[in-house]
């Protein structure tokens, strides 16, 4: 079973990037199967920083293949500038393989994302990326997309390009909004075509003889648990399926050949766009807390909000994506404080709750309940090994284990690859 998984706990931005760049020195294969270049991966190396959003973060291991599995909504122009400015940093990226069943984003889905949003009432924004993900999702489900494979055969291509674009730009002239500009859309998607034609296979077929003979596989999960289409907090997520039961269709890989499932969960919570956040700190300590963390948006740039470990969204995320190794990130961003708290309860209508209310009204109508324990209060940048923490940082650490029921695999306390110990 050489398939090891790994996925965001909370709402995005746990640090993914980096911990699968810290795996990958002994892994063969890398594959996206979710989501879009809504991701922003950081990875940091050295003094180079980078960050990817389509590119599996496998790409700076030499040797290691870069699959952009069925699953994902891609956006060719975006994918191929990407690519470019790795390769004019000097990244080989000819390992990158694309498969012919993803579905393409296409210029119209961004103006969709955007029009969308800007049409909602203030309480219904969603805060979305504007990357046109759930557009495209929904004309995959709609059975009206335009895939990868269709790149293959550019006058094919061009043409369910020019019928679609043109019947979103009769809704959008309808609306009295941005249309489309055909011609100069269509030479950016051909260029994108030319590029990618060589990458475009079928990616279930390499992957599984990948499984067959025996190497070691890495899913790399983009977003988090409570941003997935089923399981987050609805409607306030995107549109695909972050936990690790996404790999099986997004990859085309059997749950037969799944061995670990890696959790990745910040020392802390942040979430960015709009939606119910029960532990989110409105206030200095949460501008704080975003100050030392660096916490804004990796794609977008937008400030992320910030909040207390919340224990009940945390333990849903593990229960539903089976976690049997936890990384925890961002543990040093913590080291100032005095006093950390930690919601182990909800109280919602005077009853107090360990679950996550499915309706979102409700979710943010909760109060958590916190438990403190004491902050370390020295710095943990330089720390190498689980015994060298400050003690109340392992008791915070294992507080979270207990709460969350899974085991501690991983600690990261910096953005680089160097900052990461194992338990
Ligand atoms: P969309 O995926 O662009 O449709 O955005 C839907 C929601 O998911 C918004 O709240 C976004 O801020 C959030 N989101 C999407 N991708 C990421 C990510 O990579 N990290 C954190 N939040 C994300």
């Amino acid at each position: 079973m050489p398939v090891d998984i790994l996925v965001g706990t909370q709402w995005g931005d746990e640090g993914k990037g980096k911990l699968i760049d810290v795996l990958t020195k002994d892994i063969d294969m890398v594959i996206r199967f979710q989501g879009g270049n809504n991701a922003g991966h950081t990875v940091e190396i050295g003094d180079e920083k980078y960050v990817l959003h389509l590119v599996p973060s496998g790409i700076f291991r030499p040797g290691v293949a870069c699959v952009i599995g069925n699953g994902l909504v891609v956006d060719p122009i975006g994918l191929v500038s990407e690519m470019r400015e790795l390769e004019e940093r000097g990244i080989d990226v000819s390992a990158v393989q694309l498969s012919t069943r993803a579905h393409l984003v296409m210029p119209y889905h961004k103006l969709m994302d955007a029009f969308n949003e800007e049409t909602k009432t203030r309480d219904k924004k969603i805060g979305t990326t504007k990357r046109g993900i759930g557009p495209t999702y929904a004309d995959k489900a709609n059975r009206t997309g335009i895939r990868a494979v269709d790149m293959l055969d550019l006058a094919g291509f061009e043409r369910k390009f020019r019928e679609q674009a043109t019947a979103y730009n009769d809704l959008f002239s309808s609306k009295d909004t941005e249309t489309v500009d055909l011609d100069a859309a269509w030479a950016e998607l051909k260029d994108a075509a030319e590029y990618l034609n060589s990458m475009i296979c079928d990616t279930v077929v390499t992957i599984n003889q990948a499984i067959k003979a025996g190497k070691n596989i890495l899913c790399e999960g983009a977003q988090g648990a409570l941003l997935d289409i089923d399981h987050g907090t609805y409607p306030f997520v995107t549109s695909s399926t972050t936990i690790s039961g996404g790999v099986c269709g997004g990859a085309g890989i059997s749950p037969r050949a799944v061995r670990n499932v890696y959790g990745v969960m910040k020392a802390y919570t942040t979430r960015v766009g709009e939606g119910p956040f029960p532990t989110e700190l409105d206030n200095a300590a949460g501008e704080a807390l975003r100050q030392a963390g660096g916490e804004f948006g990796a794609t977008t740039g937008r400030p992320r909000r910030c909040g207390w470990f919340d224990a009940i969204i945390s333990g849903y995320s593990c229960m539903v994506s089976g976690v049997n190794k936890l990384t925890i990130t961002k543990l040093d961003v913590l080291d100032d404080q005095p006093e950390l708290l930690i919601c182990t309860a909800y109280e919602l209508d005077g009853e107090t709750i360990n679950t996550v209310p499915a309706d979102p009204i409700k979710l943010s109508e909760v109060k958590p309940i916190y438990e403190s324990m004491p902050g370390w209060e020295c710095p943990t940048t330089e720390v190498r090994s689980y015994d060298d923490l400050p003690e109340n940082a392992r008791k915070y650490l294992e507080r979270i284990e207990e709460l969350v029921d899974a085991e501690i695999d991983i600690v990261s306390v910096g953005p680089n690859r160097v900052q990461t110990f194992q338990k």
